[in-house]
């Protein structure tokens, strides 16, 4: 069986692409600090509790047995803290990815998946963004994904290291089986905090502007099914040999959605309406990203299967809606 090594596999989309490798037959190993991920969310291979900016621990996981590839997600997540905390963030996203990277070439490994981000782009007033777009990053978060793509290419041109940075847009929703969802400590992301609201464990949802140059004037954003973007990984890593070089590709779903929309879709979903409290714009937001998945349509055969929003939603709400391991994913 293969062994593939995710960084971060004990988090939210880490933990759904091991259930997706461990079905196409693949052997998760996963290494993670746990400082935001879940022990009991790694269930389909091992677990390494260390840190990316360890480099004996990365050592013993390459010399444990072989590894064939890695699909690197560990880091740091949060828009809004990047920008108070630049420093942690390009020392684990910058640092951290650097440490393993050459962790890697150490150990003779040279095929890797990286997660990158939506927000490496900049605003854009209409249509979709395509990889060809000019990054322009709006904070530190996406300022870090943005140096390690550029590190990916130049540490492909000059030690062969082979590379896909998935760049994903908003992902969402929760395995359609059950046995996965999104866990945050501290929760950013609009659809768990606006079912947490409706299902009355917030007093309310913080919608952040409301006079950005949309139809509705807040922000739109593209969700992708996490089941979705897990199978994503798992067809890059299989293409990954035959690129040989450093690619970059959108995940999305192509299509947008205001956080109005989405407030009002969960509130059906879940029937009940809930406040929503009106705050000013945080620094760093952008009014509009949308991906154009032309790429990864023909690079990766992507075709999302659960990236309707009523899906995205469906699934999401049934796994707020029932805890899992005895304890509420909520805690
Ligand atoms: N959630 C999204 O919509 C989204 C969008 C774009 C990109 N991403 C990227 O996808 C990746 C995964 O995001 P997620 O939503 O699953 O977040 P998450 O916080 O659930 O997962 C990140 C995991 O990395 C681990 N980690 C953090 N620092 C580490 C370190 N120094 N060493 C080892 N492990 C460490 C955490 O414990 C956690 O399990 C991140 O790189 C994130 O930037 C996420």
């Amino acid at each position: 069986m293969r062994r593939i090594l995710v960084t971060g596999g004990a988090g939210y989309i880490g933990a759904h692409i091991c259930k997706a490798l461990a079905g196409q037959g693949y052997q998760p190993v996963v290494l993670d600090d746990l400082s935001h991920g879940h022990r009991d969310a790694v269930r389909w291979g091992p677990l390494h509790v260390g840190d990316i900016l360890d480099g004996a621990a990365l050592d013993r996981v390459f010399v444990e047995a072989p590894i064939a590839g890695v699909i690197h997600l560990a880091g740091k997540i949060s828009v809004a803290e990047s920008s108070e905390r630049p420093d942690i963030y390009y020392q684990t996203n910058v640092e951290g990815s650097l440490a393993l990277f050459r962790a890697m070439l150490r150990h003779g490994v040279r095929r890797v998946i990286f997660s990158s981000s939506a927000a490496i782009y900049g605003a854009t007033e209409a249509g979709r963004l395509t990889e060809e777009a000019a990054p322009a990053p709006q904070n530190p978060y996406g300022r870090s994904k943005l140096f390690v793509e550029y590190m990916l290419r130049d540490m492909a041109a000059a030690c062969g290291l082979a590379s896909i940075s998935l760049r994903y847009f908003n992902a969402a929703g929760a395995d359609p089986a059950g046995e996965l969802g999104e866990r945050h400590n501290p929760e950013t992301h609009l659809i768990p905090l606006a079912i947490e609201a409706a299902l009355g464990r917030r007093p309310d949802i913080k919608l952040f502007g409301s006079d950005f140059a949309t139809p509705d004037g807040t922000c739109i954003r593209d969700y992708v099914h996490v089941t979705d973007l897990a199978e994503a990984h798992v067809r890059a890593l299989e293409i990954l040999p035959e690129t040989a070089s450093a690619e970059a590709v959108n995940i999305g779903n192509g299509q947008g959605y205001s956080v109005r929309e989405v407030l009002q879709a969960v509130a059906h979903a879940v029937g009940r309406d809930f406040p929503v409290a009106m705050m000013p714009r945080r620094s760093g937001d952008v009014a509009r990203l949308v991906a154009d998945v032309e790429k990864a349509r023909r690079l990766l055969d992507f075709q999302p299967r659960h990236s309707d929003l009523a899906t995205i939603i469906s699934t999401a709400y049934r796994w707020h809606s029932r805890g899992v391991s005895g304890y509420p994913p909520w805690a």
